[in-house]
Formats: structure tokens, sequence, C-alpha cells
């Protein structure tokens, strides 16, 4: 990842470019704080250039000022139309061409904020977008290709913005990058790499030291607290489920909070296995988990006045001779039976005894995430993600934050008489139906596992968490979707308005 700095403190030698996004209409620097030695002679060589700020538009030429060898103007179009999606592929475009050109030491002016990101956050926005624009995922490329990364992005600053601001919100947009970054890595790592203990283990590691406390329940613990669902998930599978504890706790907290994240590091189906195309996506099944324990690691750091627990049941679901089969009877955590009709339902069984699990934590407020339907996806594309939510004040509240930060969510009805489709003739209800309204009747299965009096979203983010190719300037694969949700979230609970 290339340092964020400002270009106030840019070195004496040139950089290699200056990119500057330029809008349609208005003048290209205007809102731009440049040394005033540079701003004449760069407005002047744009005006030659012909910059019209039409979209798509790029025009280079040689530097007129020292401190950069090149300049690159991007147009972006209207400004009253350049979404965060059009700000990300920007990005990435400029961040792949500066690779490309050899650039490694570039500044970047960026003086249009993205139009549908709530005001006061556009630019942090931004620049946490452009600290995630160089992600790649090269951990199993036997020679990564070095010779394109940026090493340093200077960031030109605005009209008004101090060095000590900018500075906070570079340091902020790498926080963010970090955890993104950590989140997407883990999504993208194949079901080989990272079996359920693999996870576990390596996320335990990576706490031990800090203020969360990181345990791993196995088998036998499992037995014990009678997490049957993830159990009889993991039965067909060589590899040991278990489910990954994260606790943390602050001396006067003022919430309790429990974030539990579906961690399937390969969905096969089981029983009633999947087909062959696309089967290799559900690697990332385990997307869920990782924005939790990205989100947890922000807790070890920031360490706010709350109680947050994360809970991530680790399975692999895979068909066998040991294998949960169609018709098996499970009683979950809260003692509900549930037959199995369908074993490719494997993130509700599993969430669903985490949903129960999270009693003993006292939860104020739980929060699931989970790739959990392929009909969501269908109904909402990669856009957003599906929130069905048992409190409105909740749901409004991670609505505007979605806003906020670009992991927007739409709302989807919580009703049990969805669940009439789930009725089983054997046990007390089923864990799949018919197709009819199979997205809502996932989410009122789910709800019959939440403690009382808890208010509670789950979020369905298989449309959004992973991606086949690349979308609204997000690489393919892992996304690291939830993230930057939940660390606003966290953010408002531990200081509430
Ligand atoms: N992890 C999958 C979600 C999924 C499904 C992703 C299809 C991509 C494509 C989940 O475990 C699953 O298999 N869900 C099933 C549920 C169904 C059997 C009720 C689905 O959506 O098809
Ligand atoms: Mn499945
Ligand atoms: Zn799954």
């Amino acid at each position: 990842m290339a340092d964020l700095l400002q270009y106030r403190g840019a070195p004496d030698e040139p950089l290699d470019c200056l990119y500057l996004a330029t809008a349609e209409g208005g003048a290209p620097l205007d809102g731009l704080l440049l040394p005033p030695r540079d701003g004449q002679p760069i407005a002047k060589a744009i005006a030659e250039l012909g910059v019209h700020g039409l979209e798509g538009e790029l025009l280079v030429t040689a530097s007129p000022v020292k401190g950069f060898r090149r300049l690159a103007c991007f147009g972006i179009g209207d400004p009253a139309e350049f979404t965060i999606h059009a700000l990300r592929k920007l990005l990435r475009k400029i961040l792949e061409q500066a690779g490309r050109n050899r650039e490694y030491q570039i500044a970047l002016a960026l003086p249009v904020a993205p139009c549908d990101v709530d005001g006061p956050d556009a630019r942090a926005v931004a620049l946490a977008e452009l600290a995630l624009a160089d992600y790649r995922f090269d951990r199993f490329r036997s020679r990564p290709d070095e010779s394109t990364k940026v090493d340093a992005v200077y960031v030109v600053p605005l009209k008004g913005e101090s060095e000590v601001e900018l500075q906070a919100l570079l340091e902020r947009a790498q926080r963010i990058d970090t955890l993104v970054r950590l989140a997407r890595d883990f999504g993208n790592r194949p079901g080989n790499d990272l079996t359920p203990l693999a996870f576990a283990s390596e996320v335990a590691s990576q706490f031990a030291g800090t203020s969360v406390r990181a345990t791993i329940m196995g088998r036998k613990e499992l037995e014990k607290e009678n997490l049957r669902g993830v159990l009889a998930v993991g039965k067909g599978s060589a590899e040991e489920p278990c489910l990954l504890r994260l606790e943390y706790r602050a001396k006067k907290p003022r919430l309790s909070l429990v974030l539990v994240g579906k961690g399937v590091t390969f969905d096969a189906g089981g029983i009633s296995l999947k087909r062959a195309t696309d089967m290799a996506a559900m690697k990332h099944d385990m997307a869920g988990a990782a924005a939790v324990v990205a989100a947890m690691r922000a807790v070890a750091d920031e360490q706010p006045a709350l109680k947050v627990v994360g809970l991530v049941p680790l399975v692999e679901n895979m068909p066998s001779g040991s294998a949960v089969k169609p018709g098996d009877i499970v009683a979950l955590c809260n003692g509900t039976t549930v037959e199995i009709d369908n074993t490719d339902a494997e993130g509700r069984l599993l969430i669903a005894d985490a949903l129960a699990y999270s009693s003993r934590f006292h939860p104020d407020v739980l929060i699931d995430l989970a790739t959990l339907t392929g009909a969501c996806t269908v109904a909402l594309g990669h856009e957003l993600a599906g929130m069905f939510a048992n409190d409105d004040a909740l749901a409004a509240q991670l609505e505007r934050l979605g806003t906020r930060t670009g992991d927007r969510v739409w709302r989807l009805p919580l009703l049990g008489q969805y669940r009439e489709v789930l009725r089983s003739e054997w046990a007390d209800l089923k864990n799949a139906g018919g197709s009819a309204g199979s997205l809502p009747a996932s989410a009122a299965f789910l709800a019959r596992f939440v403690p009382d009096g808890v208010r509670w979203a789950h979020l369905d983010i298989e449309g959004v968490a992973h991606l086949p190719k690349g979308h609204n300037g997000m690489p393919s694969g892992a996304t690291g979707f939830g993230v930057r949700l939940l660390l606003a979230l966290l953010g408002e609970m531990a200081h509430p308005a």
C-alpha cells in the first residue's frame, strides 16, 4: 500500500507526476491549496492543454513547475454526478496508470468530493478510497509485480484545510485502509489455505497481548455449549469446526454490543451439493467473519467505552460419509429444533447458534453479517446489502452510516409470517423452504434465535462482500464490506451525539 502524505511535506526532488481531477465547468484549480509559485504556471499549462473536465478526458503534459515532472488531468464530468463509485474508478485508474508508468512518487489533487456521501465525511471517504485504490491480493503469486507499485501519494490540501486537519484525515484513511485490507485478505484466501482452525488461530495470535481476549472453542466446547448447528454443518469436513470468541470490555461500558460473522471457509453446499459453476467463489463465504475480525482489531486499537464481543463460527461445509443429511434434525443452542431440509442453507444454522449463544454476553445491540443467500444478490445486486432489523432506530442508524461510509444497506421486511414456508412436519422449523420469499424467510428464521429484548440487525452481504469481477471501482474478489460500517457504528455508540 502506498504511503499517504501531504503535499506540503513533499521532498525537494520533483515528484513523478501531479494527477489532477478536473470537473466540467469551473476552474480546475479552484478549491486547491497549491503553493502560489506553482498555481499560476499550472493553471496556464492546463488552459493551454485545453482541459474541459469531460468525463473520461485524459490530458498529459510536461510540468511547467519543478515540483513535478508531468501533469495528468483526469476529467470527471459533472461534479453533481460524481459518485463514490466514479471516485473509486478514477482513483484505481490513476494508481494503475502511475504504476504502469513507473511513477513511484506522485501527487494527487482531488478538489471534488463524491456527491452521494454526506457532507462532512466526503473528504474522509475520498481519502480512504485513495488508500485502498492500489489494493491487490498477490499473496499467492510466486513473483508479485513490485515494479508497478506506487510508493507514495502526496495529497494536495484543499483551501481551508490546515496541515493538522489533513494529517488527521490521512491517518484516519490509513487506519481504515489497514482494516479493510485485513478483511479483504482474509476474504480472498482459498479454502485450502484458510481452514477454520487456521483462521481462528491466526486471528487469536494477532490479538495476543491486546485488550481483546481471543478464545477458540473447539469441538468439545461447542458440544458443552450446545452449539449443535455449528457442529452439524462442520460434520462433513475433515477440518474441525470451531467458534472464535473475541471479547473486549471497557472499564465503564456505555453499551454492550455483540457482532456475529459467518465464517464458512468453503461452502460446497454439503450433501445438497452446489453445481460446479462458480463454486470456487464459495471460498469467500467467510467475508462476514472477516469484517467482524477487522472491527475487533479496531476495538483493540481504540479501546472504546463499550463492551464488544465478536462471535465467529468457523466451518467448512462439505459432503462426505459423515456429513449432515437432509432430514436430519438438530437442536440448536437455545433448544429450538431444526430439520435440515437443505444442507446448503448452512449459514443460518451457524448464525442462529451464535445469536442464541450471544445471550450470555447480555448485548444491548446485536449485529450479524453473513453471505447468507443468493436471493439477496438477485434482489439487490452488488449495490447494497440487505438489512433486516427488529428496531427502527438501529435500522435508521445503519442506513445513515451506510451512506456516510459507502457500505450501503437497504432495509427489507422482517415479518414472522415469512417463516410459514419454513414450517416443518417433524421439528420446530426447517432451514429451507420454497423459493418464494426465501430471502425474508432467512431473516425470519434467524429472528427465532435472537435473545428477547435485544436490538438486532441482520446484514445479508452475499451480493456486496465479494465480486465476480470489478464493479463500481471495487476490485474483484473480497471487498471488505461492512468494516467501515461497523467502525462508524462503534464510533457512534462510544460517543453518542
Ligand atoms: N453461501 C451461500 C450463499 C450463496 C448462494 C452465494 C448462491 C452465492 C450463490 C449460502 O450458504 C447458500 O448456499 N444459500 C442458499 C440457501 C438456500 C439453499 C435456501 C442459496 O441462497 O441458494
Ligand atoms: Mn450454502
Ligand atoms: Zn454459505
